[in-house]
């Protein structure tokens, strides 16, 4: 082995998920950092006192060394359908939540959030391959069919109990865009569960019968019968799984002072929608500032951003160019802006049921249902959109970005409480910037 080879060799390690805590711990302070004593007292300072959490922490995930914690913070006044909650949300970025805040009370005036569940139908597919008569497949596909289903009741029994379960299963030819290439699509209602257990149960059952049906199939030539399943797995991309939410009132009813008029607003709004409609390089901006809402709720009640972000993000570029999620209009005096995403989302299972913030959060608004969970996300992010749009379009985003950064600002250097008041009063007139910040807090403390 080279040197160059040893070295990059010294830091790998066989039978690591086999070590106890404190040996990972070890083994990674040792081989990692050059203060190791330091680097295991950060890791520690996150340990949490309680043992029976921290464990169950421990065993969230494999090869735990700490917790990482985000700010849980909460966005009151949101009124939607006419029933008032406060948004718990997990995000690190400063102005998140404030920004929820301010549109939750500025809508709550103006009447609220209206939201509708659309959808809720959720996909998984059985991707294989199978070299022969199309007819001989659909035929034999028809003779299965119910078998496929019915193999899965153990799986399904519960659910079905609960008027959820397979909705439908479909045998789709794929082969123009890749020879052999076939799929079974199916198509399922998970109640209150985000479902992808379920759905990835059932789905490799249906990949264990259609591989022994062809077996016997007797339509089937010998090459047939010898379908090769590649993979059975659920799709992120929901687009049956739908919500709608939207905020209205009349555009006069939209101004807060006398410098920009509810008219002035409501154009400029509209116009910053359209342009996030034809050009994907905003789009991809306006649509992220939507997930800084939708994320954080997400996390908070313990669901899957990733498969979140995933879905959200391919329902954007559905008609085959990345766009705008959010809507918005002036028709007749009123406007109206809002938003249909795709959301497939839990309120049982999974986290739900261990994270103690997660069940906090929940029962914070108030135990809802999975449909609810989709309606109070979605105003999260539509909630989010209206705040940055409103700053963008008016004062411009920095003015209260700068504000919330300039705590972090101080932290980061250590400010005490006496210099963070003052500094804090200095910024109200002064405009913001890490320069400008960094240069105060050293004029301060050379004077004193
Ligand atoms: C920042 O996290 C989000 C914004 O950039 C969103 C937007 O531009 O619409 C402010």
């Amino acid at each position: 082995m080279s040197l160059k080879n040893k070295a990059i060799m010294s830091k790998a390690i066989s039978g690591f998920s086999k070590l106890s805590k404190s040996q990972k711990i070890d083994w990674i302070v040792n081989t990692y950092f050059s203060d190791s004593e330091n680097a295991k007292q950060v890791l520690k300072q996150y340990w949490n006192d309680d043992k029976k959490i921290q464990q169950l922490h421990d065993e969230f995930i494999e090869n735990t060394i700490t917790n990482y914690y985000l700010p849980l913070g909460i966005a009151p006044n949101f009124l939607i359908n006419n029933k008032l909650y406060t948004i718990p949300m997990a995000i690190e970025e400063s102005s998140v939540v404030a920004a929820a805040s301010k549109a939750a009370k500025f809508w709550l005036d103006r009447g609220g959030f209206k939201t509708r569940v659309i959808s809720t139908t959720k996909i998984g597919q059985v991707h294989f391959m199978y070299h022969g008569r199309l007819e001989a497949l659909q035929n034999f596909f028809n003779t299965i069919k119910a078998k496929l289903i019915s193999d899965t009741e153990v799986i399904t029994k519960n659910m079905k109990k609960r008027g959820g379960g397979i909705i439908d299963i479909e045998l789709i030819d794929k082969t123009q865009a890749l020879e052999g290439y076939y799929q079974l699509h199916a198509s399922f209602e998970t109640l209150d569960a985000m479902g992808a257990n379920f759905i990835n149960s059932c789905l490799e059952q249906f990949a264990k019968t259609l591989k022994n049906e062809a077996l016997t199939f007797d339509n089937f030539s010998a090459e047939e019968k010898n379908i090769e399943v590649v993979m059975s797995i659920l799709s992120n991309y929901v687009p049956d799984c739908l919500v709608r939410a939207e905020v209205s009132c009349k555009v006069e009813d939209l101004s807060e002072n006398k410098s920009v008029s509810g008219h002035e607003f409501a154009n400029k709004f509209v116009q910053a929608v359209n342009i996030a409609k034809v050009e994907p390089y905003r789009a991809v901006t306006h649509n992220k500032g939507i997930m800084n809402g939708i994320d954080a709720v997400v996390l908070a009640t313990g669901n899957d951003f990733r498969a979140v972000e995933a879905g959200v993000h391919a329902y954007a570029a559905k008609n085959g160019k990345y766009s705008s999620l959010t809507h918005a209009k002036i028709e007749n005096g009123i406007f109206t802006f809002w938003m249909e995403i795709p959301l497939a989302l839990g309120t049982v299972g999974g986290l739900t049921g261990l994270h103690p913030l997660v069940k906090l959060a929940l029962e914070l608004l108030d135990k809802p249902s999975a449909k609810e969970l989709m309606q109070i996300v979605a105003v999260a992010g539509l909630a989010q959109n209206f705040a940055a749009l409103r700053s963008l379009t008016t004062t411009g985003i920095q003015q209260g970005h700068m504000k919330m950064h300039l705590t972090n600002i101080l932290n980061q250097f250590e400010a005490n409480e006496i210099e963070k008041q003052k500094l804090t009063e200095h910024f109200k007139t002064n405009t913001v910037t890490h320069s400008a910040v960094v240069k105060a807090i050293n004029a301060l403390r050379i004077k004193n």
